[in-house]
């Protein structure tokens, strides 16, 4: 009994030691969603996740003492009396980066920009730091992936740089923390999160603890300080190293940039915003001089549009406020093999088969030994059901081959009766359509009610997926 307690003190002191008179103990942390459990578990009781509990070793005497002082200082304040107006937001010159952080940068914020590795965020970030330091604006950009001759290599792709630009390639968060608390900028970049480490926290750099350590000492100092800092996080393709799925709740504000690795748009979406609307996007084009803004992302994505080509309709899709108008392509053609093929780039599988079921079984389009091939032009991925009645026509006027009018746009959602259904935002995305130079709009009948006449457009309102099919087969 004493000797079995003797050699458990033995250890414990050990572990003291070691730690440097820090008490570790051992915990497991999902990869995936950051779950926090005492003893290994196949699978996360937060996420359900198999085979995603990493051990790692933490400072179990930190975050637990608070001091009769601080305990003191802590006094609730009455809403009534928290004044707003310190609030500024900084713009940051790129006006699709403003659009998608709900106008500006908030002073003391916390964004999180993640993406796949070589999307352009590094870039993204450097192009903001160069519009802000000419602004007058103090930027300080921490690397601690390339070097500052790297940065300097990528920074004379994108154009001339202000003085008051300063860089640092380091990854010890305390040395980080330092330079941040001496030279007080107005705006930090951490390039990334997952290069940053501190010594006394064990696990890798990139490890779900590490990542966490780093991401609390940056909220500390933006929160006490005031300083606006953007964190870079990867997001791996399978699955994620200390994803930063995990620091989506601790941070203010969460962007991914993604896009298609072959085609040269970007798109920065808002996921989480604190002090904007969310789903908010930007378009960007990775040219040689860096990202170029893309303020007409409609004619981009139209641009080389066949004319009297059959299989082809454009639609429009809502991202965020901004409507988006889009080429759908669809090819059928008879199958040579016993099951038919089916494929769809950009647009849902799922949804795809289901409109052919509609066509079949609500107009006896003998689809069943059609192969049939759904393409969004441009790379764009869309999940709207609006675009329903698109895809739906796309599909019809290949198999019928008979091309749908070039200056005609169907926007729809099809129901599994084959009724055509309101969509919301009608206006808007009628107003874009006009803009963009169209003079007919298929729309659903029930939007049609209360819609005021757009000059120069005519609207045509359906019921049903005949009324719109009719229209082509006229
Ligand atoms: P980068 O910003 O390094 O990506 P991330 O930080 O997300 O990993 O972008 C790298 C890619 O961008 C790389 O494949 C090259 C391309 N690129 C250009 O095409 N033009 C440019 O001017 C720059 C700077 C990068
Ligand atoms: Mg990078």
């Amino acid at each position: 009994m004493c000797g079995s307690l003797c050699h458990k003190q033995l250890r414990k002191g050990r572990r003291k030691d070691m730690a440097g008179n820090k008490k570790m103990k051992t915990v497991f942390f999902c990869k995936e969603c950051g779950q926090e459990s005492p003893k290994w578990m196949g699978q996360c009781p937060g996420c359900h996740a198999w085979n995603t509990m990493l051990e790692e070793l933490v400072d179990s005497s930190k975050g637990k003492k608070v001091t009769a002082d601080k305990r003191a200082a802590s006094e609730p304040l009455l809403l009534a009396e928290v004044s707003l107006s310190e609030e500024t937001r900084i713009k940051t010159g790129l006006e699709e980066l403003d659009r998608v952080l709900g106008g500006g940068i908030v002073a003391g914020s916390l964004t999180l920009v993640g993406g796949d590795p070589g999307i352009g965020k590094s870039t993204l970030l450097l192009q903001m730091c160069r519009l802000l330091a000419l602004a007058d604006h103090s930027v300080l950009y921490i690397s601690g992936e390339e070097s500052a001759r790297q940065i300097k290599m990528r920074a004379e792709r994108i154009g001339e740089f202000g003085k008051d630009m300063a860089l640092l390639c380091e990854t010890d968060l305390d040395a980080v923390e330092a330079v941040i608390r001496k030279s007080k900028p107005e705006i930090v970049i951490v390039d990334s999160i997952q290069t940053m480490y501190r010594d006394e926290i064990s696990g890798s750099p990139g490890s779900v603890s590490q990542v966490r350590e780093s991401t609390a000492a940056f909220l500390q100092i933006s929160k006490s300080m005031g300083i606006s800092i953007f964190i870079v996080g990867h997001v791996t393709k399978e699955g994620m190293v200390a994803g930063p799925r995990l620091l989506e709740h601790m941070v203010d504000t969460v962007l991914y940039f993604e896009g298609d690795r072959h085609a040269s748009y970007r798109i920065l979406r808002g996921v989480k915003n604190r002090f904007g609307s969310t789903n908010e996007i930007g378009v960007f084009e990775m040219q040689q001089e860096g990202l170029a803004e893309v303020k007409n992302p409609s004619a981009y994505m139209l641009s080389g549009r066949p004319e009297n080509a059959s299989g082809t309709v454009t639609t429009c899709s809502m991202e965020g406020t901004r409507p988006l108008l889009l080429e759908i392509q669809a090819l059928v053609c008879q199958t040579n093999f016993g099951i038919p093929r089916r494929q769809a780039s950009g647009a849902d599988y799922n949804r795809v088969n289901l409109l052919m079921a509609v066509l079949e079984k609500r107009l006896g389009v003998p689809l069943g030994n059609c192969d049939a091939y759904v393409n969004v032009a441009g790379g764009m991925k869309i999940v709207e059901p609006a675009v329903d009645l698109g895809i739906v026509m796309a599909i019809a006027s290949s198999y019928y081959n008979v091309p749908v009018e070039h200056d005609c746009v169907a926007i729809g959602e099809i129901g599994l009766s084959g009724e055509v259904r309101g969509v919301n935002m009608i206006e808007q995305r009628i107003a874009e359509a006009v803009k963009m130079g169209f003079t007919t709009c298929i729309v659903p009948k029930v939007c049609t009610e209360k819609l005021k006449k757009p000059k120069g457009c005519n609207v045509i309102g359906v019921d049903s997926v005949k009324d719109a099919i009719n229209l082509i087969r006229k």
